[in-house]
């Protein structure tokens, strides 16, 4: 039976990801979103695409929950862009406030999905699903470290000219400022990118990397990026729907262990194995100082975020 997918969100990124996944034609689609008419018809329009490409997906726009019943995986989208000059963590109450009526609406009607996120602050609502859902762990996880270690391989493949195949490079820790581009591992065909890229070069593309939503805010104005942040959730979708096993940055829940990084119980980016059960494992790499340095420092940012959700009046987080 073809496996149906949620979008919450039918804005520009949700309406983004609808249309590479209708593009690819192996789910079915609902697209939810409060405001009136917009996604019933984005996706009559998208599903008259469908004769052009060739594609059986069935596509549906509702302002209600009841469509979204029985869904294999849901996407959250939801929730207000950044505006120029704000950080993702000006977002939080606001979108707090989204995510966690959001899930309990559609997880109700979903109690077997799995969950990916996508609002920001990305890590931190990843917090608010996991407790509004009360899904475990590996069904609840969000869209990040795809989209940022993208960016990076965006740049390097600018810098040396190969193909962006060709460039491996690992974005790990939260969706924030100080993200952690692992330059230790990165290589463009198994050569060691610190061999091809000058120390200062290489530290301006880390740093544009690290502002990379930002750039794109400043850019656009009226909204924040969304063709790469679509891709990399049909990816994960992808990932879920085809049990891929893909290893594949994404914000995961480092559980009471600590998933071999000395972090307990906190969402941040870090590689995992996404297939049909969702977060099937944590992977453990082996991370220089000066990076697990940077991993500690970006997990108490992320922290910080949680303790500010849970110090909101009312309390978003218990
Ligand atoms: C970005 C936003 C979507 O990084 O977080 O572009």
């Amino acid at each position: 039976m073809r496996k149906k997918v949620t979008i919450v969100g039918a804005g520009q990124t949700g309406a983004t990801l609808a249309h590479w996944l209708a593009e690819r034609g192996d789910v079915d689609i609902v697209m939810y979103d409060i405001v009136e008419g917009m996604p019933q018809g984005k996706a009559l329009d998208l599903l008259e695409a469908m004769p052009i490409i060739g594609s059986d997906a069935k596509i549906c726009g509702t302002n209600g929950w009841e469509e979204t019943a029985g869904s294999d995986i849901v996407v959250i989208t939801s929730g207000l862009p950044r505006k120029p000059g704000m950080s993702r963590d000006d977002l939080l109450k606001v979108n707090s406030g989204i995510v966690a009526s959001c899930t309990k609406s559609v997880c109700a009607l979903s109690p077997n999905a799995i969950l990916i996120l996508l609002s920001n602050p990305l890590d931190a609502m990843c917090h608010v699903a996991l407790q509004e859902s009360g899904f475990p762990s590996s069904r609840v996880f969000g869209q990040a470290g795809i989209l940022d270690s993208a960016r990076f391989r965006a740049f390097l493949a600018m810098e040396t000219g190969a193909s962006v195949n060709e460039i491996n490079a690992y974005v790990l820790g939260g969706h924030g400022d100080d993200m952690v581009p692992l330059l230790g591992s990165t290589n463009v065909g198994g050569v060691p990118i610190t061999k091809l890229i000058a120390p200062d070069r290489l530290a301006s593309i880390v740093e544009r990397t690290r502002k990379g939503g930002g750039e794109i805010v400043g850019l656009l104005k009226t909204g924040s990026a969304f063709y790469a942040p679509s891709a990399a959730l049909a990816q994960m979708v992808d990932a879920v729907i085809n049990d891929r096993k893909r290893i594949l940055p994404c914000a995961v829940h480092t559980g009471s262990d600590g998933a071999g990084y000395g972090i307990p119980n906190l969402y941040m980016g870090l590689p995992a194995r996404i297939g049909a059960a969702g977060v099937e494992e944590i992977l453990t790499m082996d991370l220089t100082t000066d990076e697990k340095a940077a991993l500690q420092k970006s997990a108490g940012s992320v922290q910080e975020l949680v303790d500010a959700l849970k110090n909101l009046d009312p309390p978003m987080l218990h």
